[in-house]
């Protein structure tokens, strides 16, 4: 396959050599002495031309060239003063891989809506805008890894389908094998899962956090990437049904330390994206300023995507308790008529999405971190603070998405942490393999988890979760 990528076309300085691409139709125009076509690979934002001359290229080939067909074009590199890039291609033959009926291909070349598009999100990569977020979502993900294996952390894969509810929100989807409509049932009818694939009731993993710390406690320093999924049925633009999510772990780290891991981490691999994405992000960055001008005046962000990116790498973030933000919160006056009526009595209650927007956008303006919440909302894991009230958590709130991080130290104290499963009502025999990291050489520990798919958004800008996986899972929609 002697393919040349789009991308190294453009990149390099190919002028006067033959070459080969392959790729999808995105325009074509013609007039009787030439025509021009738009082909895209996917290897960068931009379309290459093809310069085909009919004398060369027989008419019934070019008239199966149309938006969406798949062809092969070899022939000669030459300057381009039209196209806008460097250099184009001379077709000398041209062969159609897959043609596209005109009428009936979903994608015109046009701009089509974001709803529009998610309903033929089996088609929509084929776009500017998707083909640069998936390609800044790979560069993510490679940042990632990268990130830990620098720092010497190792990768563990933990399982899909457990017997656990590791944040215990009651939030799992059913693993089972049973008819349900005509289950086997105990004594007491109840459905008996002894008869089930795995012998007992399992669910999807909301999170690898509990594995990850058998892990930890073994190979100090850790981390996951995979799916987590979450029964919850909130509709927004940040929730999906299925996410990626990146949960390192590690022995031997307090609080602080965790805070410091974290802070630099989200800001590493923004910069790698920033640096290896370029062409994408300055695409993406004019998007965004234009979908933040159809915005209300008061709900645009001052900054835009690229500004945003840049000032949050620069800057410290802010950290402070959740006692110290419900202070500022009660003092603050959200828009200027009225003060925030939630919270204003009651400490204890969870922040909402408009308090998080509130210190993140109008008060603090850059990333924070909310530390110390009250035990109540937090999960059983997280380490008891001296005050009896609060917990060693941590969340980070990033502009335009809120909560983009959320972990703690971990309770290392048996007593304490079986004490806490017992007010909860969370079973100690269940978990008592979770328990011997606390009855075997425990140690103090911590970690976070990065919910993937927000940390995309903020990088691309997109404004919906859905737009920055390929195949979005959220309540009412699985179909491919
Ligand atoms: O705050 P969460 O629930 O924390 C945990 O699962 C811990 N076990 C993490 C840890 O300490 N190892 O989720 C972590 C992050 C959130 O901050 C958010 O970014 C993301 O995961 N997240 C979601 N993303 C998309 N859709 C959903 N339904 C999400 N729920 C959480
Ligand atoms: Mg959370």
């Amino acid at each position: 396959n002697k393919r040349s990528k789009i991308k190294l076309l453009l990149e390099s300085d190919k002028i006067g050599e033959q070459a080969t691409i392959m790729g999808w139709v995105r325009t074509k125009r013609s007039n009787k002495s030439v025509s021009f076509i738009a082909v895209n690979d996917g290897s960068i934002i931009n379309n290459y031309q093809v310069v085909a001359d009919p004398n060369v290229i027989n008419e019934d080939t070019l008239r199966r060239i149309n938006t969406g067909a798949c062809i092969k074009v070899t022939g000669k590199v030459v300057a381009s003063q039209g196209s806008g890039q460097d250099s184009e291609l001379v077709a000398e033959s041209i062969e159609v891989l897959g043609e596209a009926d005109a009428e009936k291909y979903p994608l015109q070349p046009k701009k089509h809506s974001m709803e529009f598009l998610r309903d033929i999100a089996h088609l929509r990569m084929r776009t500017n805008t998707f083909g640069a977020v998936f390609r800044v979502r790979h560069a993510l993900a490679f940042a990632v890894h990268q990130y830990f294996n620098n720092k010497g952390f190792f990768y563990i894969h933990t399982p899909i389908i457990t017997a656990s509810d590791a944040e215990g929100a009651g939030e799992t989807f059913k693993v089972t094998t049973l008819d349900l409509k005509n289950p086997p049932l105990t004594e007491e009818g109840n459905i008996n899962y002894t008869e089930d694939f795995f012998e007992r009731e399992t669910n999807l993993t909301v999170s690898g956090q509990l594995e990850g710390e058998l892990a930890a406690m073994a190979l100090s320093e850790i981390y996951t990437f995979g799916p987590t999924f979450r029964a919850e049925n909130s509709n927004t633009t940040r929730h999906l049904a299925e996410f990626w999510m990146i949960e390192p772990e590690m022995a031997f780290y307090d609080a602080e330390d965790n805070q410091d891991l974290a802070e630099d981490f989200l800001k590493s691999i923004i910069s790698y994206a920033m640096e290896n994405c370029k062409e994408d992000l300055m695409f993406l960055d004019k998007r965004a300023a234009e979908e933040n001008a159809k915005k209300p005046v008061n709900e645009r962000s001052e900054m835009g995507l690229l500004e945003r990116l840049q000032f949050v790498v620069e800057h410290d973030f802010e950290r402070l308790t959740y006692t110290e933000a419900i202070e500022i919160l009660r003092n603050s006056k959200p828009n200027k008529k009225k003060k925030f009526k939630y919270l204003i009595e009651e400490w204890g209650a969870d922040l909402q999405s408009e308090h998080e927007r509130f210190l993140v956008e109008k008060h603090f303006k850059k990333p924070v971190i909310l530390t110390d919440y009250p035990k109540e909302i937090k999960a059983f894991y997280m380490k008891q603070n001296e005050d009896g009230k609060t917990v060693a958590a941590m969340d980070i709130l990033f502009p335009g998405i809120g909560e983009i991080v959320g972990g703690s130290q971990r309770e290392e104290s048996l007593e304490k942490l079986t004490a806490r499963m017992d007010e909860l009502k969370i079973s100690q025999e269940e978990l008592y393999w979770y328990l011997d990291t606390r009855r075997f050489g425990t140690t103090p520990h911590a970690g976070f988890g990065l919910g993937f798919e927000r940390m995309v958004q903020f990088v691309t800008g997109m404004g919906n979760i859905r737009d920055v996986i390929a195949f979005p899972r959220t309540p009412g929609n699985a179909e491919f």
